[in-house]
């Protein structure tokens, strides 16, 4: 057994492949019943028995009536505390606001505080809905490469601090903990990032969604959490549904710091952008409130998955680069050294069986990358990685 491996752990190593492929979500449904996902940010794992337990009680009760929320959600109030436990972050649950996902988030925001053709600055590469989004809105995408270090993915402050002066940035779009890369910023690059903001007056849109993903001995800090001067040009955007694996919950939650944005958020049509779900917000509640012990199980497997990664592609295909993530459950893999071309995904899927992400999608430098999600059964894993490995050795020759 190698070093990465260690004991199963029950409840996420257990996972019948039979039972995955039966449900009707994305990630097992799409591929063909040969093939192996390894490609969307869901992951392998049963919900947290917290939060099936919290969701049959609302069942068993029978009550999926109207919510009687005239204040706003619970998440308000849940969000909140989760900071202050979490972080030390006294945000404020009156600047809290619900939407259904992140994506909503991040349009509605991008919709109260830029025009068509304004700049925004975006780190790059990207979780690829992000990308779309700028230009499906019009706006004018100025990216922000992370450049691949010696020790590991680093933001070139220089180059960020030149490009919003050039373009005219009105906004940053900062992605912390890192999709795809795995990168969480220290508190000191956070803080050269606020200087940067406070220099050129950016509103900072903060998307936090893989924070409590983190690996120790990172730290994930929460941007707003850096000052009050921080505090003031950030918007915060979360949910649980990453790290308790809720995808379907659609319920997300952004934190404004801006008196402005927020007052322009109220005084837009109510139901403009719709209500989310009160299942949603049992699940999340739960989730925050009862899922320690699930999540320290799930960080145990999914550290030694991640270990395992490195472990396979050093051994196996030593001329990949691949820093281990600092935080979320994917790893992103470099096929630049061994010269295959573009369509590694591809390769990947025809010859090792195994659908992943990546490519141009992520970005225009992404093309030779591939984005491989590691949260799933030691056994899993396994025939993840030689289906990888095999269709990347028989393109890279001996
Ligand atoms: C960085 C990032 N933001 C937002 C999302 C969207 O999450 P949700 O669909 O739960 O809103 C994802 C999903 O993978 C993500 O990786």
């Amino acid at each position: 057994m190698s070093a990465a491996s260690s004991q199963a752990v029950p409840g996420f190593d257990d996972l019948d492949r039979a039972w995955l492929r039966a449900r009707p979500s994305v990630k097992w449904h799409r591929p063909a019943p040969q093939v192996l996902p390894a490609w969307v940010a869901d992951m392998d794992f049963p919900v947290p028995p917290a939060v099936v337990t919290a969701l049959h009680d609302t069942i068993d009760r029978r009550d999926l009536g109207y919510p009687d929320w005239p204040d706003g959600s619970p998440l308000r109030a849940a969000f909140a505390r989760r900071m202050a436990e979490r972080y030390g972050w006294a945000a404020s649950a009156d600047r809290v606001r619900e939407q259904t996902d992140l994506i909503q988030c991040l349009q509605l925001i991008l919709h109260l505080s830029t025009d068509k053709g304004d700049a925004v600055a975006i780190q790059t590469p990207n979780y690829p809905p992000f990308l779309a989004t700028l230009a499906t809105m019009g706006r004018r995408a100025v990216p922000i490469p992370m450049k691949d270090t010696d020790a590991g993915w680093r933001i070139d402050f220089a180059a960020l601090d030149t490009a919003v002066r050039d373009a005219a940035c009105k906004v940053l779009v900062l992605v912390n903990p890192h999709n795809p890369t795995g990168r969480v910023l220290t508190r000191e690059e956070l803080e050269e990032i606020a200087a940067i903001a406070q220099r050129h007056d950016l509103l900072v849109i903060s998307d936090e969604i893989h924070a409590e993903l983190t690996y120790s001995p990172h730290q994930h800090v929460p941007f707003a959490s850096l000052s009050p001067e921080a505090a003031r040009r950030t918007v915060t955007l979360t949910s649980a549904t990453k790290a308790f694996n809720l995808a379907a919950i659609r319920c997300a939650v952004t934190h404004y710091g801006p008196d402005r944005l927020l007052r322009l958020r109220d005084m837009q049509p109510p139901d403009l952008y719709g209500a989310i779900s009160p299942l949603g917000v049992v699940a999340t509640e739960a989730a925050w409130r009862d899922g320690a012990a699930w999540q320290r199980d799930l960080l145990t497997v999914l550290d030694r998955n991640r270990r395992r990664v490195s472990e396979v592609l050093e051994a196996r295909l030593p001329r990949l680069r691949c820093h281990a993530p600092e935080a979320t459950y994917l790893a992103w893999i470099d096929t630049q050294p061994l010269g295959l071309g573009d369509t590694p995904t591809e390769r990947v899927l025809k010859n090792g069986g195994v659908m992943l992400d990546g490519g141009t999608s992520f970005g225009p430098e992404a093309a030779a990358f591939l984005r491989l999600n590691f949260a799933t059964s030691q056994a899993i894993l396994e025939d993840i990685l030689t289906g990888v490995t095999h269709a990347l050795e028989a393109e890279a020759g001996p």
